[in-house]
């Protein structure tokens, strides 16, 4: 008999309901695991607001090092907690490994997974089913700018939109790779560069370079304000969406409403072929944390997520097979009209993938 084929997973559940549903994930894993006979190593780390108000640690100076030496994924919860007012801890952890692992593609899929979830009227699974790729390493949160005579009435804010030739060029051209992998047909970009000539000039001539290696692929530009107005009216026009770090943000809490609402989003952060991390797009939640009553489909689609990037798609699939069962039988938290809690939902979830293997799973 071969080896056990096994990846090893850091986890960092972080603050609020990160702590909630991070294990509820995990749990599902485990399940796969034991399903598919194969094996996830996780190791916990307790970096996030608790830690930080007990010894000061943010982000240990060695850890993005570690990560990338020791790790082939971080599963990630959220960051973020009231006795931290300036969100310092979340900052240095969150934006840190975005940047010091240099995850350069944002991904965050829409998918509608039941018509009822959906606040457009008339639409249907067929009609959402989409993913935005937002540049998640340049762009307005660069974090270049200041204040010049702050606090008087005189007072000057800067913040600079950084784009460089090589970040754009790659985001862009990950969009059309992801198209062709997943058989898609259409990308879209989206930019302002009516408004932001210098910055998003950039991006269409790079846009203008790059479609023309992808000559199958149905490729469109879109302001980003039509781009608003069009994922409302019709979202069944979008394949693949891709745009800069800002409106990556926007458009993706757009998408993230009209599949579902943020208690089912997942996200993963990417730089292909390196260690990558995947958190789901909500935050900590401190208005229901420690109530058992957050919803864990959207870290579970997130380790599903991280399951496809690690190259075990069979997985994935049968993890999201499993939530669509959840959701269209009401085995759901009370976000999505369920009376579960956390941790029920959780179970469900796993005793369902022990029963039925990996194949039966899904709805
Ligand atoms: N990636 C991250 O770690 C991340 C992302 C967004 C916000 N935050 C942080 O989280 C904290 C709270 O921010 P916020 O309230 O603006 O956003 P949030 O996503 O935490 O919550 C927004 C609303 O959605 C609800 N909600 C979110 N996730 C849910 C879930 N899984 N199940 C049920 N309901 C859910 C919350 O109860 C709240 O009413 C802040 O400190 C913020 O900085 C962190």
């Amino acid at each position: 008999m071969g080896a056990v084929e096994s990846k090893r997973i850091a986890v960092i559940p972080g603050d609020g309901i990160g702590m909630e549903v991070t294990p509820e994930a995990v749990k599902v894993l485990e399940a796969v695991c034991v399903a598919a006979g194969k094996k996830l190593a996780f190791t916990h780390f307790d970096w996030g607001a608790d830690r930080f108000l007990r010894d000061g640690t943010t982000l240990p100076p060695d850890a993005p090092q570690m990560l990338q030496r020791d790790f082939d994924a971080v599963l990630f919860g959220a960051m973020g907690d009231p006795r931290v007012p300036s969100n310092q801890h979340a900052a240095d952890i969150l934006l840190g490994l975005r940047f010091k692992l240099d995850l350069y593609v944002n991904a965050r899929p829409c998918v509608l997974i039941d018509k009822r979830l959906t606040p457009l009227r008339d639409r249907t699974e067929r009609d959402i089913n989409f993913i935005v790729l937002r540049e998640n390493t340049e762009g307005a949160y660069a974090g270049v700018g200041g204040n010049f005579k702050r606090g008087t009435p005189d007072e000057v804010a800067v913040q600079e939109d950084v784009n460089t030739r090589k970040g754009v060029e790659r985001i862009i051209r990950y969009a059309f790779e992801y198209a062709q992998r997943k058989g898609l047909k259409r990308v879209c970009m989206s930019d302002k560069s009516n408004a932001m000539t210098f910055a998003h000039g950039l991006w269409q001539r790079v846009w203008a370079e790059v479609r023309k290696e992808f000559a199958e692929i149905e490729s469109r530009h879109l302001y980003v304000d039509t781009l608003m107005m069009e994922m409302v009216r019709d979202p069944s026009q979008f394949d693949v969406i891709v745009t800069c770090n800002m409106f990556g943000d926007i458009a993706s809490d757009l998408g993230s409403q009209l599949s579902g609402g943020l208690g089912l989003a997942p996200s993963g952060n990417i730089h292909p072929g390196k260690v990558s991390l995947f958190e789901p797009v909500h935050g900590s939640a401190p208005n229901i944390a420690g109530k058992n009553i957050a919803n864990p489909l959207g870290s579970v689609l997130t380790a599903a997520m991280m399951l496809e990037y690690l190259g075990w798609p069979r997985e994935a699939d049968a993890i999201g097979g499993v939530v669509r069962a959840a959701v269209r039988e009401g085995k759901t938290t009370p976000d999505l009209g369920g009376s579960m809690s956390t941790r029920s939902v959780g179970d469900w979830l796993a005793d369902r993938i022990a029963k039925h293997g990996l194949a039966g799973a899904g709805a």
